[in-house]
């Protein structure tokens, strides 16, 4: 079996190969954190530059008339699109952190759930962190952290016996930040519904990448970055997805004024907005906003199911790779092996973790640079957005691994750390 030409047949059959060309790519670089901060769509550039200087710089205050408002409007309808959820359901606005905070209060304040707070290991910290805030407004004044026996899967029967033994408000990553782990979303849903439970989705490293099929899996409640696989840029606002059921039993914590029915009426009393507007809080933030429309964009003309086909593709043909090159040199794969568990990274472990990392990013004049991710103690993750990655990249990011371990190349430097790994 040949590697290297099987991913030139399957670049040859790549039908979304073209999409790559879109963005703004480095030479002699390989990208492989787009499940941190996706790449800079080239119409970006420009949207901003025309957003900048015409509508802010000329046009001032006018613009809000004249293209903000409906800016926002028209991000969240292509938002909808691409999750298959109703118009008035879902809004982009405000970090995944800051969202989760809102829903889960007012889950809490509905009274429609038993006071538990539910979340398992694999969760982001983020969320942990956001759930503990809240542990005063639950009935035992603590979350619950489910731990199993992996830290590559979840464990589907002790979740379920969770939802039936302890119903409540659960918090859950469709993908896992660390391992990939994608759950089975609808069959989950399905369990929570039948014991008195709701599933929030932090969908984070799943959208854009993964087909999130709101009605057909009956999810409640989803949320998450655009920043990752639908290439937003740097702080880019989350999204907030709250099926109409639910949204009629559940109110803002924060009744800003931009969650008012009218905000530009300036009642002194709040009325809140009837659909997912009303957990709007202030002033939408455009300048941030606007590259989300460029990543919904792209994701919606290549197909989410393109995509997701071509992110397995991906990941098996990665995933084999790594078994048949990297195996001997104590390299471990820390994520699922099972294409239909599994997001659009993978991560490996090795003791070196730190170091190759550094390796990799450095590059040299014989070889390209390839950015991973790294996340302690020791995993690289190998993050592949399929609309700018191609199977030889991965084939050239295995082998160049390989020399690192074959050459022990690690031991020439130090292990120092930046912030931001
Ligand atoms: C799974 C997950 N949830 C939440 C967050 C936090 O998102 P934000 O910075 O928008 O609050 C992240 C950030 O990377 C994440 O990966």
């Amino acid at each position: 079996m040949d590697l290297r030409k099987i991913a030139f047949d399957n670049d040859n059959n790549d039908t979304i190969k073209s999409f790559k060309s879109r963005f703004v790519n480095n030479l002699n670089e390989i990208y492989l954190d787009g499940n941190s901060l996706g790449k800079l769509p080239k119409k970006t550039q420009d949207d901003l530059d025309i957003l900048i200087k015409k509508q802010w710089g000329n046009e001032l205050i006018s613009s809000w008339n004249n293209h903000w408002l409906e800016l926002h409007n028209e991000i969240n309808s292509k938002m909808s699109n691409l999750i298959n959820s109703n118009k008035e359901e879902v809004l982009v606005g405000e970090s995944t952190s800051v969202n989760l905070y809102k829903i889960i209060y007012a889950l809490l304040e509905s009274n429609k759930y038993e006071k538990n707070l539910v979340t398992d290991t694999m969760n982001f910290p983020s969320d942990l962190y956001i759930l503990d805030s809240l542990k005063n407004l639950t009935n035992n004044k603590l979350i619950t952290i489910l731990k199993y026996n992996s830290s590559k899967c979840c464990d589907i029967d002790l979740l379920k016996k969770s939802f039936k033994d302890n119903p409540g408000i659960y918090c859950l990553s469709l993908v896992t930040y660390k391992s990939s782990y994608l759950y089975p979303m609808k069959e989950l849903n399905e369990v929570a519904e039948n014991n008195g439970s709701i599933i929030v989705w932090d969908c984070s490293h799943a959208i854009g990448v993964t087909e999130i099929d709101v009605k057909r899996s009956e999810t409640k409640v989803a949320l998450g970055c655009t920043y990752k696989f639908l290439n937003g840029g740097p702080g880019s606002p989350s999204f907030l997805y709250v099926s109409s059921e639910i949204l009629k039993k559940i109110n803002n914590p924060i009744k800003g004024w931009f969650g008012h029915k009218n905000p530009f009426d300036f009642d002194k009393n709040y009325i809140p907005a009837e659909n997912i507007n009303k957990f709007k809080a202030g002033t939408p933030q455009i300048l941030s906003l606007l590259p989300v429309r460029n990543g919904l964009d792209l994701a919606l003309e290549a197909g989410i199911s393109n995509i997701r086909k071509k992110s397995v593709d991906l990941g098996n043909y990665l995933s084999d790779l790594i078994e048949k090159e990297l195996t001997e040199f104590d390299v471990v794969i820390a994520s699922p092996k099972d294409s239909s568990s599994r997001g659009s990274h993978i991560t490996i472990q090795h003791d070196e973790a730190w170091r190759i990392c550094k390796i990799l990013i450095e590059g040299n004049k014989n070889r390209k640079k390839i950015i991973p991710d790294f996340r302690p103690e020791n995993n690289i993750r190998l993050g592949f957005s399929p609309l700018y990655i191609s199977f030889i990249d991965l084939y050239e990011t295995v082998i160049t691994i390989k020399d690192i371990l074959k050459n022990k190349e690690y031991l020439k430097i130090d292990d120092s750390k930046p912030n931001v790994t």
